[in-house]
């Protein structure tokens, strides 16, 4: 694995973001996207379930046993699917990547440093102010780096996991060829996505569906799965109003090997 260029606070940096990448990108601001993701993420009991829990019964039967492996999220924002994963898998070696130092942050502090998150949901409608306690795990780590360019070695993980990210990126294929890379053979992809694609190239290229699995199957995948209606609704507010998704899921492995 590459080493980081350097560490802020704990959190390894592979990539080298300038100011102005930091200010251009929304997933840095604090109130309204590490709050939202926390809340989303973090905050069970107040939806009284988890508003994703579609993304984790699509894996379920994908990854029911990654006892000893390398399992790697990208794009993992507060870093539920990875700890979750982490907890289940004390004996795994997990890493959590995404592009936005402030979602580290949070990552850690929840699912390494074990510190107590305060969440204020008032205005959301909450009359309460909501605190959750983390964990201490010693088998997950996070850094900040681009999907498009990991540090990790090729052939390097067993398990490659991203939601709500591949339409996030600027150059998708880019994306996927670098997960292919990382993977093992026999490795497998799970990609969970809405298609909420932000330019005209890119709904060009990977809509309607079919593109993509093509694509998956050029770049040297096998897909074993895939679910085309995952419905998940994000919440908003006390009121009930929600986000309606409709996302895509692939499971997908790596040719090759035995
Ligand atoms: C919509 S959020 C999804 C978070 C979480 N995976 C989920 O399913 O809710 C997109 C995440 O991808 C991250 N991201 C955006 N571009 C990225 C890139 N090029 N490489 C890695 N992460 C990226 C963002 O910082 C953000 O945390």
């Amino acid at each position: 694995m590459k080493p980081p260029i350097h560490y802020r606070k704990q959190i390894p940096l592979f990539y080298e973001k300038s100011e102005a990448e930091y200010r251009k990108d929304p997933y840095e601001r604090y109130d309204g996207m590490v709050t939202k993701q926390s809340v989303i993420h973090l905050a069970d009991e107040v939806w009284k379930n988890y508003p994703m829990q579609a993304v984790f019964d699509f894996a379920e039967n994908h990854c029911a046993d990654y006892s000893e492996h390398n399992i790697l999220e990208l794009g993992c924002g507060v870093g539920r699917w990875i700890g979750t994963l982490a907890r289940r898998f004390p004996n795994s070696r997990c890493w959590g990547i995404d592009y936005s130092y402030q979602m580290l942050r949070r990552a850690s502090e929840f699912w390494v440093e074990g510190k107590e998150i305060l969440m204020d949901l008032t205005r959301r409608g909450f009359a309460e102010r909501l605190t959750v306690q983390g964990h201490q795990l010693q088998n997950l780590q996070f850094g900040l780096a681009k999907a498009e360019s990991l540090p990790f070695d090729s052939e390097s993980q067993d398990l490659v996991l991203n939601s709500f990210l591949l339409d996030r990126l600027q150059e998708p294929s880019k994306g996927l060829l670098e997960m292919h890379r990382v993977l093992k053979p026999k490795g497998k992809l799970i990609l969970v996505t809405p298609l909420n694609f932000y330019t005209a190239a890119q709904w060009e290229a990977f809509y309607p569906p079919v593109k993509l699995s093509l694509l998956l199957a050029k770049i040297g995948f096998d897909i074993l799965d895939w679910q085309e209606e995952m419905v998940i609704q994000e919440p908003m507010d006390f009121h009930g109003n929600v986000v309606t998704w409709k996302c895509l899921g692939f499971v997908a492995v790596k040719s090759g090997g035995n």
